[in-house]
């Protein structure tokens, strides 16, 4: 929590498509964040080359610096994510990857995160949420139990998901508990 009272929710979204379903829920969480919460979207997950340990040294690529940085300054974070073929897609895993690590030691390290996401099948991306929270859960951050998230993209409409009363009645409500459980 910064000095005056804020908190910073970091936001990672696992589709760089421009008109993805799942970038524009994180449109819709940056719009209806209780006032008191800033909302960070690192956008910037397409330019983070492949993991590598050789080139996670003292001097890592621009891109990981500032994800461990923009992680780093955050409280919480929330993960946005579509599934790809029955999981997580690879820039999300790869993202992941490097959050993970110095290892013991990651910029996300016991902040809460919470999963959500929207994908064409019929469960909404289940699996690939359920995987994303094993796999961050692993790698440092505490992911909040009960923050579930996940639309089939059908029941959209081909609407913006700010159109569903649903959908925004439910991701405020994860935002707001998602902020609760910062120390
Ligand atoms: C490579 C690929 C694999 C996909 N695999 C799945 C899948 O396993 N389950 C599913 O529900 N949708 C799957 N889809 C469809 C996506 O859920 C759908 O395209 C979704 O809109 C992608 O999210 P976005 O709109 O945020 O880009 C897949 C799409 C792609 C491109």
């Amino acid at each position: 929590m910064s000095e005056n009272g804020s908190s910073t929710v970091l936001v990672l979204v696992g589709s760089l498509r421009e008109a993805s379903v799942n970038r524009q829920l994180a449109e819709l969480a940056v719009e209806s964040a209780p006032a008191d919460v800033d909302v960070e979207w690192f956008d910037r997950l397409g330019e983070l080359p492949f993991y590598n340990e050789d080139i996670d040294t003292a001097d890592v690529p621009e891109p990981v610096a500032a994800l461990r940085t923009a992680a780093a300054r955050a409280d919480a974070a929330l993960v946005v994510t579509p599934e790809y073929n029955g999981t997580i897609p690879g820039v999300l895993k790869n993202a992941i990857d490097w959050l993970s690590r110095p290892y013991g030691d990651s910029a996300l390290k016991d902040k809460p995160l919470a999963v959500v996401g929207a994908a064409l099948g019929q469960y909404g991306g289940v699996w690939a949420h359920d995987e994303t929270r094993k796999s961050f859960g692993i790698a440092g951050p505490r992911v909040v139990d009960g923050l579930e998230l996940s639309i089939p993209t059908k029941t959209l409409d081909g609407k913006h998901p700010r159109e569903s009363d649903d959908v925004v009645a439910r991701l405020r409500d994860i935002l707001g508990k998602l902020v609760a459980e910062i120390d």
